[in-house]
Order: structure tokens, then C-alpha cells, then sequence
């Protein structure tokens, strides 16, 4: 199954359902510049876009909106060689909640310059309570390796621009990518600092890795609230993404950079694994809360591809991107199609410490399920590019400990799945495929690691390189379980839980640069940011190495 094909149906699918495009990747002319600039310093720019646009509605009477319907700012992503998802979702507050019995017309307009002179595109969808309010905008017809910047507007209302870049072209040599490597943003434990620096960093794209909310809260670390308690409605979930959007910082990030995002476990509920939680909920009912869970991920992300129509439980997320002739990068799902987690415990699921669990050993237990890991394989052994980065939710390398039981092992992880590990990591061997980069999040550590078939053996060999970034937020585990995990797993060259942060890679022909940025831990408002460790990798040499 490939993303070329995959993707396009149901894009095509997205468009029908959430657009009504009135001008397809129109490119428009100097002369039309100049009078689209004209137009808009004579008239209101709402009135002049629309009847620019020829929509239907209520053209002849805009809606006047009495609080900021894009509160919740602008965002873009999943970005390719001639397109960009743009999104942005209208907040419909108590003064205009009339609007919410109504379908309203959201324009959106792309420009080649920051000064907004040189339109390129302007595209009018239409949006409702029932898809929250969101939009979502393929804007189509651009140039490679371009920034653009956009900006929405409704009635009265203009959002805020945003900046966005597309893909190099496919047989593009491309001299670098660099990216900012984020994930698991707590809310409640920390202030989102990270993304204040990232969006002023100068980077191609944000790589976010999974628990972008979190549905729970830890009483002991509160540095500011969520409002209501654990989501398990689509407005409960609307309302939880909406209070994060609603954080000046996030907002920054998205609208400096396009977004690749994949998901872990917090954007529905801790240690979910396929149909099942950790109280062992009837999978019917889960699936209806993970159906609702998804539905407020999409209608709140630039994501292109939103619940499938005929099974709303199910929503594609794993997608795979080309930077040029320099990488391949493809983003994992590592939670709607795992299977269930080993050994667990009968009273309450979800991941937990195990030794001597012999169901472990059964080849049939996938991370990504089968068809994913098909998927990842083909393209992984067919790619071309010069770096091949599999970003994915979690740490891959091992964290086992030895005991007098025997080997631990922590069973949400890519532990609890050791022989998925070794049929992705020996395929690598087998294929001879060079130039592997794993990414991760999910464990609020910064670790660097070489990959092994087999971890920990130094008769192995390492065939992959893994760099997993801290949590933006949330907090780590304790020193003494770290010095534990760094002294019975050499496969691991660094690993710190203490700081908070993001990780900043650059990837070029020779090789990839990375500096993990921290600040103490938690996060504050004020917080500066510093290189806690740097690793590189060379081109055709797999493993790590310090700077
Ligand atoms: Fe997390």
C-alpha cells in the first residue's frame, strides 16, 4: 500500500467532504497581483475575496463576528513538492454562538512573499459544528522548496499569517534538512517555552512524535490546569485540543513551520494498544471513544486525511514524505494496530515491568501491525534517498534490566515487542540498506542509541542509528532507574530524563548533526535553552558519535 496512491483517494475523499474549491491551484498572473492588491486597499478584504471568489452565501452580508474566531491560530502541514495542508479551526465563542446553526465560508489565501503582495492561490471552503469548525485546505500548485505564507478569513474576521514551505522536487539534490524533533507536551506539568524557541528557529519542518495533549493529570505536578476532566466525548476532546491551541506559544510554532505529526497514546487515552485500554472497557465502547478522540485530533491538526467515512474508529496517520534525493522520511503509527500488550495484568492493562513473559516470543505480535510494517519494508528496501528516517512514537532500543528473574522488560514499548524490533532491524541487515535514522519521543528522555538486530550484542551489528528527543513538558523518570538503564544497555550512548525540551537535526549528504535542547526541569514561562549533548552521523557508517 502506498502512500502515492493511498493518499490520493483519500485526499480526494477529504476535498469532497470538507472544501468546495472555487479555484484550484490558481496562479495568478502580475497584473491580477496588482489588482487583487488594489481590490483589497479599497474594500474590506473579506467582501472583496468573496465576490474575487464568486462563492455563494452570504456574500452580500458578511458575518460580523463579535470575539476572534482564530484564536486558535493557523497551522500547516504534511507538505510536498507542489502542495501543503493548511488548517485552521474557527472558535465560536458565547457573543456569536448563533453562528454555530450555520455553515460559514472560510477563505483562504497563499502568498510567495511575507509582504502578502504576490498572491498565488486563494481557495473557499466550507466548514460547520459538525466538523468542529475545522478547515482544511489542500493548497495545491505551488513550487518546491519555497516558503509561502497564508492567511485565513471569515466575514469580518482575518487570522493570523502563517509561513510554510514545501518539499524540494523528487529528483532534487538537496544540500540539507533541518528540522526541530518534538514530543509529549503536558500541559498541566510544564509551559510550552520549547516552541517559542522553535518557532524562531530556521527550520524546513516540526517533526512531532505523539502526545501532543494528554487526556489524564498528575496531582503532583500542576503548574497550571486543564479545564474538565478526562475527555471521553468529541466535545470533551475538542474542548482539551482547544485549551492547548489556545497557548500563544504552540500557536507560534505551528504557524513558523509546516507540522509532520504522528500520533502515541495520550491523544486518546495512556497505554491504549488496538481496541483495548488499560480497564479492559469493551472494545465496541473504546472504539467509539477512540473514534471521537481521532475526530478532534483531525478537525484541530494539518493533517490531510481525517476518520475513515465508513469506519470512524480509523484514521490513517502514517504517511511517508521525500526531502529531495536526501531523505526519505516516513512517520509511524505505533498505537491504532499494535496488538494488545504482553503479559498483562488482569486487573489493570496497559504496559507494565515484566520478566520471564514467554508470549514475548511470539513472531505473530506486531508494534505497527502487519499491513504497516509491509508498507514501511517496501519502502524502506525501493527508497533511493540518501537518508532513510523512520520517525515513529517511541524509544526502540532496549531499556531492559537484568534481574534475578531474568531480563525486564517494559511491554508499551518496542520492548514488549522484541521480535517486530528484529524483523525491522534485520530486513536493515538483510536489504544492506545504509543510512538508517530512527526518531522517537514518548519517554521524556533524551537518548541516543546504536541499533543492534540484537541489542546489547557487540557480535551484532549496529545497522541503524536512533535519536529519541525529551518530553516539550511532561516528566521524566528518576536519576537511579537512568543510571540503571545506561549501565546494563551499552547499545545506549546517552540518555538524560532530567530536562525538558526539543531536539534539533540537521541532515545533509555527509551526514546528520544533532543537538538536544534543554532547559531544567519543568519548563517555565522564562525558561532559555541549551545544548545538553551533541551526536552526529556519518554517511555510510552506522552508530553514533559524540561531539
Ligand atoms: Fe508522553
Amino acid at each position: 500500500m502506498d502512500c502515492a496512491v493511498d493518499c490520493c483517494a483519500a485526499l480526494s475523499l477529504v476535498n469532497m467532504r470538507l472544501m468546495k474549491k472555487y479555484s484550484p491551484s490558481a496562479v495568478f498572473s502580475r497584473r491580477d497581483w496588482g489588482r487583487a492588491a488594489l481590490a483589497m486597499a479599497l474594500a474590506p478584504w473579506s467582501l472583496s475575496a468573496q465576490q474575487a471568489l464568486g462563492a455563494p452565501g452570504d456574500a452580500q452580508s458578511p458575518v460580523r463576528w463579535q470575539s476572534d474566531p482564530f484564536a486558535l491560530g493557523v497551522a500547516s502541514g504534511q507538505p510536498r513538492a507542489d502542495s501543503v495542508l493548511l488548517w485552521t479551526r474557527l472558535l465560536v465563542q458565547e457573543a456569536d454562538a448563533a453562528l454555530n446553526a450555520q455553515a460559514l465560508p472560510v477563505q483562504c489565501e497563499v502568498f510567495a512573499d511575507e509582504a502578502l503582495r504576490q498572491r498565488v492561490g486563494q481557495w473557499t471552503a466550507m466548514t460547520d459544528a459538525q466538523r468542529g469548525m475545522s478547515v482544511h485546505i489542500e493548497a495545491k500548485g505551488l513550487l518546491p522548496a519555497r516558503h509561502y505564507w497564508y492567511r485565513f478569513s471569515c466575514g469580518s474576521a482575518v487570522s493570523p499569517v502563517g509561513r510554510t514551505r514545501t518539499t524540494p522536487g523528487a529528483q532534487n539534490q538537496v544540500a540539507s534538512l533541518r528540522m526541530a524533533l518534538a514530543s509529549c507536551q503536558h500541559f498541566e506539568q510544564g509551559f510550552f517555552t520549547a516552541h517559542r524557541e522553535i518557532a524562531q528557529q530556521e527550520l524546513d519542518l516540526v517533526l512531532f512524535v505523539g502526545d501532543y495533549i494528554y487526556e489524564g493529570s498528575n496531582p503532583r505536578y500542576l503548574l497550571r490546569a486543564h479545564q474538565g476532566g478526562e475527555p471521553q466525548t468529541l466535545d470533551a476532546y475538542r474542548a482539551r485540543h482547544a485549551q492547548y491551541k489556545g497557548d500563544a506559544d504552540l500557536r507560534a510554532s505551528h504557524a513558523a513551520h509546516p507540522w509532520v505529526m504522528t500520533w502515541d497514546d495520550h491523544e486518546v487515552v495512556n497505554d491504549y494498544a488496538n481496541d483495548r485500554d488499560q480497564k479492559y472497557t469493551d472494545p465496541l465502547a473504546f472504539l467509539r471513544r477512540r473514534a471521537a478522540a481521532y475526530q478532534a485530533y483531525f478537525e484541530h491538526m494539518p493533517v490531510r486525511v481525517g476518520p475513515d467515512a465508513a469506519n470512524p474508529a480509523s484514521m490513517r496517520i502514517h504517511d511517508h514524505m521525500a526531502w529531495g534525493q536526501l531523505a526519505d522520511i516516513w512517520t509511524l503509527d505505533n498505537r491504532q494496530y499494535r496488538s494488545h500488550h504482553a503479559c498483562p495484568d488482569p486487573i489493570r492493562g496497559g504496559g507494565r515491568v515484566v520478566t520471564g513473559c514467554t508470549e514475548l516470543a511470539d513472531a505473530q505480535r506486531s508494534m505497527l501491525g502487519m499491513d504497516q510494517e509491509r508498507w514501511l519494508t517496501q519502502g524502506l528496501n525501493t527508497s533511493q534517498a540518501a537518508w532513510k528516517v523512520v520517525a515513529q512514537a517511541t524509544q526502540m532500543s532496549s531499556t531492559g534490566l537484568a534481574t534475578p528473574m531474568g531480563r525486564s522488560a517494559f511491554t508499551d514499548g518496542w520492548d514488549g515487542y522484541p521480535l517486530a524490533r528484529e524483523r525491522f532491524l534485520q530486513n536493515i541487515a538483510d536489504a544492506k540498506l545504509q543510512d538508517v535514522l530512527v526518531l522517537g519521543g514518548d519517554v521524556h528522555m533524551n537518548v541516543a542509541a546504536n541499533l543492534r538486530v540484537q541489542p546489547n550484542d557487540a557480535k551484532s551489528p549496529i545497522v541503524a542509528s536512533e535519536l529519541v528527543t525529551t518530553s516539550i513538558t511532561s516528566r521524566g523518570m528518576g536519576e537511579t532507574l537512568a543510571a540503571q538503564i545506561r549501565s546494563n544497555n551499552p547499545d545506549i550512548a546517552h540518555l538524560r530524563p532530567d530536562e525538558r525540551g526539543y531536539t534539533l537535526i540537521q541532515i545533509t549528504p555527509q551526514g546528520v548533526q544533532s543537538a538536544f535542547k534543554t532547559t531544567a526541569n519543568p519548563a517555565q514561562p522564562t525558561s532559555v535553552f541549551a545544548t545538553q549533548a551533541q551526536f552526529t552521523v556519518q554517511r555510510g557508517v552506522a552508530g553514533l558519535v559524540k561531539v
